[in-house]
């Protein structure tokens, strides 16, 4: 028996979980600012849903499906999510929102699984922040929805890029997708395995592939087939990026890998993860809820790749410490070392109360190990005394304190900067 985790699944430890759960709190705090409520929603769901949402032709679907038949009568074929958006359209139809209280804000965060060939930013299993916002067909929702990223890189401290671009509409799209079908029809002998294949059923996919770069990049452009409404939109979505202070590029070649989107996809960029650089992605989804049998009702989100945000992070930022680390020594003494800690924490602060039975050298290596600011020390004598010993162990002086002044007095200390 291997019991090793499995390749493309991690485990996350200490400063490295703080620095996911951080960028969690923060991106709370971010759209929860914008009014938008959590919504939770299952892992597991109907391998179908996902066929018919993010498309029996893409990547994720066609590829990377963690799928498994259930042992009920029906044989139901379940899959773990590879995204979240598919889940919260099909909850949202399901509670009727669509038809009876259509606007709806949602954020989610959560595990989903693809089964991609690791690599640095790259998971079988990795957590996602996502947010949909239903019946709002605006353009001013689709820059709100950057906004918020913004916002995020901003509060987090990070460097991130945003490209942009428009797919068109029902209108539009179909002649656009024809000229990139005819484009790929007369291309067919130069074209990877992948785009050949899927040319005739998923034609715009050739724009983003990694291998036909060059072809990709001669391709027809949306940008020149968008409609008058859809080009209007794409415009004010631009213009009111550029007000809000939020540069961005045009990427022609942004069609995205799920088949849902339509006018408006981007993609949010980090320099810092490596070849993995998109730490967040999204766009409008008018068309989704409709095709998943709710009412016409417009649809757009994102959703961020949390771990691929928390790498572009420095992870020492993560580190905590502790602001004490309270030895007791003997039996007596760890009874009032437990009622002094549960004081210590009651007042904010972070306490350790270490292993009884060991010596005291072996108790302030273990506080220094944890990083504490300072020990205290209860034995005997202290406790008869009714004192306790703190120690500074960054200065490497001690002092006695009477029992009932502590937690005030390192209440105090500790809310000043400690002394490199
Ligand atoms: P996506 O581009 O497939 O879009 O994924 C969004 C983000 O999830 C990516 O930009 C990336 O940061 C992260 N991500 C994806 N796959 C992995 C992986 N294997 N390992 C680590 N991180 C990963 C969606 O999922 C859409 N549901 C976004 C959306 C919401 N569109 C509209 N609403």
């Amino acid at each position: 028996m291997q019991l090793t985790r499995l390749r493309g699944f991690q485990d996350t430890i200490a400063a490295q979980a703080r620095s996911l759960a951080a960028v969690e709190d923060c991106a709370r705090k971010v759209v929860e600012r914008h009014n938008v409520g959590e919504i939770r929603i299952p892992v597991l769901e109907r391998l179908e849903l996902f066929q018919h949402s993010s498309g029996e032709t893409s990547d994720v679907v066609e590829k990377q499906m963690y799928a498994f038949v259930d042992r009920d009568e029906a044989e139901t074929t379940l899959a773990l999510r590879p995204e979240g958006t598919p889940g919260v359209v099909r909850a949202y139809i399901e509670a009727g929102m669509d038809r009876s209280d259509p606007e709806q804000r949602f954020y989610y965060v959560g595990p989903m699984f693809r089964r991609e060939r690791p690599q640095k930013g790259r998971f079988r299993q990795f957590s996602q922040f996502g947010v949909e916002i239903f019946g709002r067909a605006d353009a001013a929702t689709d820059a709100e929805l950057m906004l918020m990223i913004d916002e995020l890189r901003r509060d987090l401290g990070l460097e991130l890029s945003f490209e942009i671009n428009s797919l068109g509409d029902g209108e539009c799209r179909p002649r656009f997708r024809q000229a990139v079908l005819e484009y790929g029809r007369a291309h067919l002998a130069e074209l990877c395995e992948d785009c050949r294949q899927r040319l005739e059923r998923n034609p715009l996919r050739l724009l983003d592939c990694k291998i036909d770069v060059k072809l990709a990049e001669a391709a027809p452009k949306s940008q020149d087939y968008l409609c008058d409404n859809c080009r209007a939109h794409f415009a004010t979505v631009r213009e009111l990026l550029t007000d809000a202070g939020v540069p961005h590029v045009v990427n022609p070649r942004l069609v995205r890998g799920l088949d849902y989107y339509s006018r408006t996809t981007f993609e949010v960029i980090s320099t810092a993860v490596g070849a993995q650089s998109a730490v967040a992605a999204g766009g409008r989804y008018d068309g989704l809820v409709e095709s998943l049998g709710g009412a016409a009702v417009a649809g757009t989100g994102f959703a961020i790749g949390i771990d691929r945000l928390a790498l572009a992070l420095d992870a020492a930022r993560f580190v905590s410490r502790a602001d004490v680390a309270l030895a007791a020594l003997g039996e007596p003494a760890m009874r009032r070392g437990m009622k002094l800690a549960a004081e210590m924490r009651a007042a904010g602060l972070r306490v350790e109360l270490l292993s009884p039975g060991r010596g005291l050298k072996a108790l302030l290596r273990r506080a220094d190990k944890i990083g504490a600011r300072y020990a205290v020390i209860v034995g005997d004598q202290e406790l008869s005394r009714e004192v306790v010993v703190l120690r500074d162990l960054k200065q490497s002086m001690q002092r006695e304190v009477a029992q009932h002044e502590i937690v005030a007095e390192l209440g105090r200390l500790c809310a000043e900067p400690a002394i490199p």
